[in-house]
């Protein structure tokens, strides 16, 4: 099981949002080694299929699998077994598939030799006030975050997947157990593309963030290594 990382370097899990192999081995080639992981997502899974996950672990690379799993909980323990065999470090599920889903998901992780960390996201931060009412949740999109956080919690997950604004509350409200990760990362002064909510790397781990998801600050940089490095040196000052 993928543990707390152990260098700055470590923190970092490249959001490897492309399409194909070229565009994965473009990042990976001069990545692997400066980085703790590599996120391979529904894009990339969906045009390349497991080989994604292979040409990552070939070069010596981890893999966090963000396919966001939400189905009946025997179809998602069968998914996390096929993704247990493939070798990934992390995978995700959505918390609002509810406590039997979510630990059967667990459970299915820890059945093979490697158990995979299993993450929960818990409201996309896409929705807004409007949306969580029309899906009718209650409260505030904060209120629902920390209510699936804590099933998520309760239900044996490793971790969670929380905007920069969240982690904060939630370590307070958890401790130190669960791992936290957390998208939505900005170097100072750098475009915040489409990302409402940012913070910067130091920010984030200072709030309590464990592993920062890290996608086109490094991977539209024209020097990806560079960035990446640069990213690892800020945050090994607070160290
Ligand atoms: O390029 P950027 O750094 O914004 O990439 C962030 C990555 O994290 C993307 O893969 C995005 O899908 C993912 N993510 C996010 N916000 C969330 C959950 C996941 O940006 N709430």
């Amino acid at each position: 099981m993928i543990g707390r990382p152990q260098d700055s370097r470590q923190r970092i899990i490249v959001a490897l949002d492309v399409a194909d192999e070229a565009g994965l081995l473009r990042l990976v080639d001069v990545l692997h080694g400066r980085v703790g992981m590599f996120k391979i997502g529904k894009e990339l899974f969906t045009s390349l299929g497991p080989r994604a996950i292979s040409l990552v672990r070939d070069r010596g690379g981890e893999v966090f699998l963000d396919l966001k799993y939400h189905d009946i909980p025997n179809t998602v323990a069968g998914a996390v077994r096929s993704a247990a065999r493939l070798g990934v470090s992390m995978l995700s599920v959505h918390a609002s598939g509810g406590s039997g889903m979510l630990r059967a998901a667990v459970d299915a992780a820890l059945e093979g030799a490697s158990a995979p960390a299993i993450i929960a996201v818990t409201l996309l931060t896409s929705l807004g006030p409007a949306d969580v009412d029309d899906l009718g949740f209650t409260g505030q999109p904060r209120d629902v975050v920390l209510r699936l956080a804590a099933l998520g919690l309760s239900a044996g997950v490793d971790g969670l997947v929380t905007s920069p604004r969240e982690v904060e509350p939630l370590r307070r409200k958890h401790g130190q157990d669960p791992l936290l990760v957390t998208p939505g990362v900005r170097l100072a002064g750098g475009a915040a593309d489409d990302q409402a909510r940012v913070a910067t790397p130091k920010k984030a781990v200072r709030d309590g963030a464990d592993y920062l998801v890290i996608g086109r600050p490094i991977t539209r940089d024209p020097d990806p290594a560079a960035a990446a490095d640069r990213i690892a040196l800020e945050l090994s000052e607070d160290y």
